[in-house]
This record gives C-alpha cells, structure tokens and sequence, in this order.
C-alpha cells in the first residue's frame, strides 16, 4: 500500500483558502469521509501480509490522528463570517426574568421542603370530589350539622340531578384516599385548592390547604405536638409561642386547633389537627389495634398573611402587580 507522504501539506494549504462553513465540512470530508484514502486504507488492511500490516496500521492511525487534529484546529481558527447563522453557546443567559413567583406557592413550597425532609410523601388530590370522600368517610354523618360548617358547593349533573358531586371543602379527602390505597405506615402531605361559599376580608370562596397525616404504630398526641411546634418554630425561623385549643372536627378525636401569638394581634388561629378517629380508620380497613394516626390541616393564605404581614386575603388574588412585584426575589 502505498501511503500518500504529502496528505497533511495539501490538507493544511487547502483549509487556507476556506471561505465557508459548507466548503470546510466538503474538504474535511474528502480527507477524513467515508470515501477518503485513510478510511479506504483502512478497510483495505485486512488484504495486507500479516507481517506488514502492524506497520502500516500504525502508519495510518498516525495519519489519522493528525489529519482530525488539523481540521479540529482549523475549525476553530476559521472565521466564516457568517455569524447569523451560528449558535453561539457562550451567549450568557438572558437576563430579564419575566413574573414573580406567587407568593402562595413559595409559602406551599417551603412546608413541603419542611416535610419531605422528614420523609413525608407528597399526595395530590382531587379538586371535585364525592360526598363520600369529603364527607361520609371522615365520619361525618348524613345531615350532620358540621356539614353545614363547611358551606358547600355542590354540583348537578345534568345526567343525575341528584348529583353526588361537591367541590372539596378541605383537603382531609385526601387522608381517605391515601389510607385506602397506601400500605401502612403511612406518612403524607398533601397540598391543594379547597372551596368554600365564603366571602369577606379574611375567608375567599378558594382558597388553599395543606393537609398531612401520619399513621403508624405507638402515634401518640405527643408526636402530633412535636411535629407541628418544630414545623412552626421552624418556618417563622423562631421560637414561636403555640397553644392547643380543644375543639371539634368529626375525624379527630381529641381535637384541637393551634393558634400562634402575634404580638399585639393577639392569639391567631393557624391550623386544626387532632388523632385521627378509630371510626376513619376502621372505615379504611385499618387494624385499628395496631395503627394510630395524626392529621392535621392548615389553611395557606393564612400562614402567608402572618407571614409576609399581609392584612387582607384577597390581595394574593387580585393579580396586582405592585402587590405581586414585591415577592421577587
Ligand atoms: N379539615 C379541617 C378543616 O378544614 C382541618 C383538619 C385537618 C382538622 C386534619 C383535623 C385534622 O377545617
């Protein structure tokens, strides 16, 4: 075989008198392309003496490495002219971020943080759901009145006048659907809109909850105290003063709900919670002398009022951007 000696010349004269893009990828290819003499010499030395061959192999992938080298130099050195139609990824980013976060979703985003550390796993829930899910399961009985606490929008069906569809009024359907498709134990959050028919500076007819619930063996109302005064003292990043008032939802027993002192505010109502009732768990399926659980539920917008100081709720609605602006960060 015999080698071409002047194969690097040519090529380096050549890429000289270059003018574009297309006429450099037309000459790499005549030397380094499929139908070039080093890939022909290539598949050519299987036909080579045996005793020559390692020689020349070598020969060729010197050849080889050179001719990449130059065209990989040449590449770089070449100036086409040209630039319109070059992607240049050294362009530094654009600069100009468009919105802001809204700052529900940061104030949701960082209880999540919060629990996910603790390996809370994150559940999403249905928005429309049925009377059994928001209601029956949770041990609310058919005409109870605490049904009526909750002002609830129900949905007809044109198909079914009687329709058993209802927006969810909070986000403990989600406690249902979790127990009854999970295996246990079991340690959920769930974030989400819930609907209420309520208007005024402090209730919206949408608002947002987060809901969690734990349930495993030995759950005390002590675990329940300690996860929710260290998720408080933590978000507010201090020591907040936090008290348990008794109270009443038809899934817990005992109940309470927890208020946070705010200086001169006073005592604010920040989340309910409680043990989850044997009849919620029976009523899952779950071994009830076993298993206990906790749950609790807070509303979103709240904790972002107190967090963020902000008077009246339906500012996070009202899509004011001077409002909006200020949680950019
Ligand atoms: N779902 C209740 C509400 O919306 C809050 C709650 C959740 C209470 C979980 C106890 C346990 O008012």
């Amino acid at each position: 075989m015999q080698i071409p000696q002047d194969l690097i010349e040519t090529a380096t004269l050549k890429l000289k008198s270059i003018k574009s893009e297309a006429e450099f990828f037309q000459l790499r290819s005549q030397f380094l392309g499929k139908k070039s003499f080093i890939i022909n010499a290539f598949s050519e030395l299987k036909d080579i003496d045996k005793n020559l061959r390692p020689n020349i192999a070598k020969k060729l992938n010197v050849l080889r490495a050179d001719l990449t080298k130059i065209f990989e130099d040449g590449f770089k050195t070449l100036d086409f002219n040209n630039h319109q139609n070059q992607l240049d990824i050294f362009l530094p980013e654009d600069p100009y971020h468009i919105g802001a976060e809204h700052p529900i979703s940061k104030i949701l985003n960082k209880v999540v943080v919060h629990f996910t550390a603790l390996n809370y796993q994150i559940l999403s829930g249905n928005e429309i759901e049925t009377d059994f899910y928001n209601f029956e399961a949770l041990n609310f009985p058919k005409n109870h009145p605490a049904r009526q606490m909750h002002d609830t929008f129900y949905l007809s069906s044109s198909i079914n006048t009687q329709s058993d569809f209802l927006l969810r009024t909070h986000t403990s359907n989600t406690q249902i659907h979790a127990m009854l498709k999970e295996t246990m134990p079991l340690y959920m959050l769930s974030p989400g809109r819930v609907y209420r028919c309520d208007s005024d500076n402090t209730h919206l007819p949408m608002f947002t909850q987060i809901e969690g619930l734990v349930v495993d063996e030995n759950i005390t109302f002590g675990d329940l105290k300690g996860v929710i005064i260290d998720f408080l003292d933590n978000f507010f990043n201090e020591k907040m003063q936090i008290r348990f008032r008794p109270s009443y939802f038809p899934f817990t027993e005992p109940s309470a709900e927890v208020d946070i002192r705010f200086g001169n505010r006073g005592w604010l109502e920040i989340l309910g919670c409680g043990m989850v009732h044997p009849n919620v768990l029976k009523g899952c399926n779950i071994d009830v002398d076993k298993y206990r659980g906790f749950a609790f539920g807070m509303g979103i917008e709240r904790l972002a009022m107190l967090y963020y100081g902000v008077n009246d709720i339906r500012e996070f609605y009202s899509s004011n951007l001077d409002f909006l602006n200020q949680f950019k960060s």
